[in-house]
């Protein structure tokens, strides 16, 4: 059977990661969090005292920075040297500064190809911001999820109280427009619906919803006859 790559774009919260690693559970396919890998050089430059876009301390950074993914079942984890690196990464702050350091350009090579490498042999859902557009031009589906702003800011708003943050409503609506304006407006491989990507609006969906929709566009594509 074909083992295709699945990739998946979008906004804050609409429920990426949660539906790529549901989608890899079910077609017994790898999942690949870019934005983890972001993450992990945001918090490694928080960690290090790095707390603006230098460009010129961060491409030092980037020389040693030695980031590696190692598969946990359908997981593949960030470890950086010999440190598993999770909670570190869902901190609101980190999150944050991933999506300022992300817009340069040398972070952004550093991390397509990795991004390249670990996907190229297919059965694999990578999530993120460009891998329809720019990772992987040629994936056989691409999706782009989207949502209202305000759904998106109560799942996030909710997730974030359970995890034990004190955080209110309007500050987590600000944090995610904010996010997607720099994701979007950057010069270097902004956020953007790659033009044959099938969008789906998770407003009203359930995450087994979501899920089931993804499940059937890439059965169809798996079994759809080959032209070539
Ligand atoms: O998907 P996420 O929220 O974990 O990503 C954190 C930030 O990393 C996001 O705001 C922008 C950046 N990112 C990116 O530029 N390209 C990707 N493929 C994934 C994430």
């Amino acid at each position: 059977m074909r083992r295709i790559i699945i990739a998946i774009d979008g906004y804050v919260a609409t429920g990426k990661s949660t539906t790529a690693r549901g989608v890899a559970a079910r077609l017994n396919y790898l999942h690949i969090d870019s934005g983890a890998m972001y993450r992990a050089l945001a918090w490694y430059l928080l960690e290090s005292g790095i707390r603006t876009p230098d460009e010129a301390a961060i491409q030092k950074v980037l020389v040693e920075f030695a980031i590696h993914l190692e598969r946990e079942g359908q997981e593949m984890v960030v470890y950086l040297g010999d440190r598993r690196l999770e909670k570190e990464l869902r901190q609101p702050e980190v999150a944050s500064f991933a999506s300022v350091i992300s817009a340069i350009a040398a972070v952004r090579e550093k991390m397509v190809a990795e991004q390249q490498r670990l996907g190229k042999g297919g059965g694999i859902v990578m999530d993120g911001r460009d891998i329809g557009t720019v990772v992987f031009p040629h994936a056989e589906l691409k999706v782009f999820m989207v949502a209202d702003l305000e759904a998106r800011a109560r799942r996030r708003y909710e997730e974030l109280r359970q995890r034990g943050y004190e955080v209110s409503l309007q500050a987590v609506k600000a944090e995610i427009a904010e996010r997607d304006h720099r994701d979007e407006t950057r010069l270097i491989s902004p956020l953007r619906r790659a033009p044959d990507a099938k969008i789906l609006d998770t407003t009203y969906l359930t995450i087994p919803q979501q899920i089931d929709q993804v499940v059937a566009w890439a059965e169809a594509c798996i079994f759809a006859p080959q032209t070539s």
